[in-house]
């Protein structure tokens, strides 16, 4: 199977010294992180996931997205943050770009996300465009507590059991959710709603290997099992210490850069499939290393399009930024440009070529500028775009985000900061308690 790349050499030495003084602690945290010795090693559950999943989930997991897949022109998936950035995440970039356009076929319905927004337009909206369809509702929520997704999911549940009848609608909604406690486990009890587990000890950003991620990627008709195929190569390739592990290297060079003075990484992509692997990886970054006053900036910009916008302040802007670049070495499909006689938009010197090699040259044309300003390049190479190269991807950034946390001196684990607007708003809408 061919394996993701990991390339620095235009990133390691701005920060040579720093690399190098900081190569024990990157074996300490690593170890840490495997022996489960740290902060927040409560929430470890996800480090073997890929190799410790059993099989009988995963079938269990692919018949419920067949019944769903036989039965609903749509299939909402509602839930926000790492209830749903991760499926989103891998069902954007396996969708065809243009698949919201096409009418759904039989058995393959359109997966929609809801309750990762307050957007009364776009609630709205999505029950007019769900109105008289037949489709079903997979609601994603850990704590079982969270607004967002419960004011979606009451619409989208009142509107489905209208539309389909109370009986029949228990049929097509799925809860995912905490074995034991909070609304969405007594709902799911009360109403008979099949149900899955998240595990106690897997974080919302660190769960799209569990149902979480892989019942709504399922649903979207791809395949699971290889997505997690290339995890648990990642999974054993980033196992132990060691000269050439990837996670350990990209953990190392990001704390080298942060304390050279890069205090912000852009994760770039070259082909805008890649959008929300950048969303997902902000949260997973972000949200593991942003406490205690610490913690790199992740941000994120799709090329060549945000060159024409964000290109002159990575250019030559404020020093403080490096980029984690993830390339596609292979695109699924071949496209041409026309030669064209009268030429008049002057780019017949690359008439026939392949879109690709142009996009490559972008690539490597934008690399050689951005090094030149003072910009480290981390290059990440998929060799294609599928589900096991996402698999893996998704394993490398998640153990690479353990190890760098713990690098930094942060529990990487928890996520405390996220309840301060959550009190402010429950208390401007007099929610009892207060
Ligand atoms: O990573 C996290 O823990 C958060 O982003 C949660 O995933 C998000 O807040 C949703 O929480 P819940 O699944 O409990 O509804």
């Amino acid at each position: 199977m061919k394996t993701i790349d990991l390339n620095i050499q235009d990133a390691v030495y701005f920060a040579e010294k720093e690399y190098e003084a900081l190569k024990d602690k990157s074996v300490e945290a690593l170890t840490t992180l495997e022996e489960g010795t740290g902060a927040g090693n409560d929430f470890l559950g996800w480090l073997d996931l890929p190799s410790k999943t059993p099989e009988a989930l995963v079938d269990r997991i692919n018949a419920t997205a067949q019944r769903l897949r036989e039965n609903c022109d749509y299939v909402v998936c509602v839930g926000i943050g790492g209830s749903y950035l991760g499926a989103k995440a891998v069902n954007y970039a396996l969708a065809d770009s243009f698949a919201d356009f096409y009418a759904p076929q039989p058995k393959e319905p359109k997966v929609l996300y809801a309750g990762q927004n307050i957007g009364e337009d776009y609630l709205a909206e999505l029950q007019k465009l769900l109105t008289g369809k037949k489709f079903g509702i997979v609601v994603i929520s850990k704590s079982g507590t969270t607004t967002e997704p419960a004011i979606a999911f009451r619409l989208l549940k009142n509107q489905l059991e209208q539309q389909a009848g109370k009986d029949a609608a228990k049929n097509l909604i799925v809860a995912i959710t905490d074995e034991k406690k909070g609304a969405l486990r007594t709902m799911a009890n009360e109403e008979g709603y099949e149900t899955y587990v998240i595990p106690d000890n897997v974080g919302g950003r660190f769960s799209v290997l569990t149902p979480v991620g892989l019942l709504p990627i399922a649903c979207a008709g791809h395949d699971i099992k290889k997505l997690l195929a290339g995890a648990k190569d990642m999974e054993n390739t980033t196992l132990h210490p060691s000269p050439e592990n990837p996670a350990q290297i990209y953990a190392r060079l990001r704390n080298a850069l942060y304390q050279s003075g890069k205090k912000i990484e852009i994760l770039v992509n070259f082909d805008p499939k890649l959008h929300y692997v950048s969303e997902w990886w902000k949260q997973l970054y972000g949200e593991s290393e942003g406490k205690d006053g610490k913690g790199i900036f992740p941000a994120s910009v799709d090329f060549t399009t945000d060159l024409h916008s964000m290109g002159q302040w990575i250019q030559d802007g404020e020093r403080t930024i490096f980029e984690t670049v993830i390339s596609v070495k292979k695109p699924a499909l071949t496209h041409r440009i026309p030669m064209n006689a009268s030429d008049l938009d002057g780019i017949n010197y690359i008439a026939d070529k392949r879109i690709d090699e142009v996009n490559k040259m972008a690539e490597l044309g934008t690399k050689m500028a951005h090094v030149d300003g003072g910009v480290p390049n981390i290059k990440i190479e998929l060799p294609e775009l599928d589900e096991y190269s996402l698999g893996q991807l998704i394993y490398f950034f998640e153990k690479a985000c353990g190890i760098s946390g713990y690098m930094l001196g942060v529990n990487p684990f928890n996520q405390p900061g996220v309840e301060a607007y959550k009190k402010n708003m429950f208390k401007l809408l007099n929610k009892p308690g207060y």
